[in-house]
């Protein structure tokens, strides 16, 4: 799902997950391992607070292994716990409830001091549209998933589910909206399908993406569309790209527009391997990649 934001919307998506975020002990982020800082609301920890906060890296298994295990310690580095997952197949999803119980402890122990009612620890997932929270929500809950009805102060539709003995997790992922002032960042998005393709012109989303694969995954270039030498940049890569699928208007015309389509379609079904477009930010001046 994309939604098309207006400040409005943004403010009325900030005030239900204020809302929410009152009966909730750990938040739990999504991000996209491909895009782990471009995927990120800017405004998180702002709305988030002090609640106990988990970050996912879903997606892990489109993402370059490298660049996820040094997001996962640049985190770790700042306090932040954070985790890789690959939300559809389920891999490290295991690891979630026991991370939630461990960042929910010091306020179950306080409530225990204070001699309220043992609970499950209740849990809220987030992110931008697009990186995976129904699915995750979906593989959490089970097809088994076990309605434990409305609570207080949580509108009427929304349901929580239980996940294994210990945890709660609400029904309704909250959405943030993506921010992508930034003209490199709205290309990541559109790169990884985060947003829609009718947002930006797909012909730059793709040479932005070729360029960047020119830079960084030269190999996997030359292997998917078996390139005997190498174009000039990245607009060439394109029509070369185009002529190896036989992308033809007439006239041996390359169609350039299609190939950047089928470029895109590779890109994002993982046909070009595991790649990764943001790196932590040392990382990414040593690799030279702007800004
Ligand atoms: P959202 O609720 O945050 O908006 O995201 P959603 O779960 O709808 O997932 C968006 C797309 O990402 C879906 O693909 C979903 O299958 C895919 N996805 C979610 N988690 C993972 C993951 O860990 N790895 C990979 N490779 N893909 C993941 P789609 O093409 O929109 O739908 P479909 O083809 O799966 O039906």
């Amino acid at each position: 799902m994309t939604i098309q934001w207006f400040p409005g919307h943004m403010a009325k998506a900030r005030r239900q997950i204020e809302e929410r975020l009152k009966v909730i002990d750990v938040v739990v982020e999504l991000v996209d391992a491909r895009v782990p800082a471009s995927s990120r609301n800017p405004m998180i920890d702002e709305i988030v607070g002090a609640k106990p906060h988990l970050l996912l890296l879903n997606k892990a298994d489109l993402a370059d292994p490298r660049a996820t295990a040094a997001w996962i310690d640049w985190f770790a580095a700042r306090g932040v716990s954070a985790l890789p997952i690959d939300a559809q197949s389920g891999k490290g999803v295991e690891r979630i409830a026991a991370r939630c119980r461990e960042l929910a402890r010091p306020v179950l122990e306080r409530r225990a001091q204070k001699g309220m009612a043992v609970r499950a620890v209740r849990v809220m997932i987030l992110g931008i549209p697009n990186v995976g929270k129904s699915t995750l929500i979906n593989r959490l809950a089970g097809r088994a998933a076990a309605r434990v009805g409305d609570r207080p102060a949580v509108t009427k539709a929304q349901q929580w589910v239980r996940v294994g003995r210990e945890l709660e997790l609400l029904d309704t992922p909250g959405i943030l909206w993506p921010k992508f002032d930034d003209p490199e960042v709205g290309l990541k998005l559109a790169a990884t399908g985060a947003i829609k393709d009718e947002i930006l012109p797909l012909y730059d989303v793709a040479l932005f993406a070729v360029g960047y694969l020119m830079a960084h995954y030269p190999e996997r270039l030359r292997e998917r569309y078996k390139l005997a030498d190498w174009p000039i940049d990245p607009g060439a890569m394109l029509e070369r790209i185009g002529r190896a699928r036989g992308l033809l208007v007439s006239g041996g015309v390359i169609d350039v527009d299609k190939a950047a389509e089928v470029f895109l379609r590779d890109l994002r079904a993982g046909r070009l391997g595991p790649l990764t477009f943001d790196w932590p930010p040392e990382e990414a001046e040593e690799r030279n990649d702007s800004p």
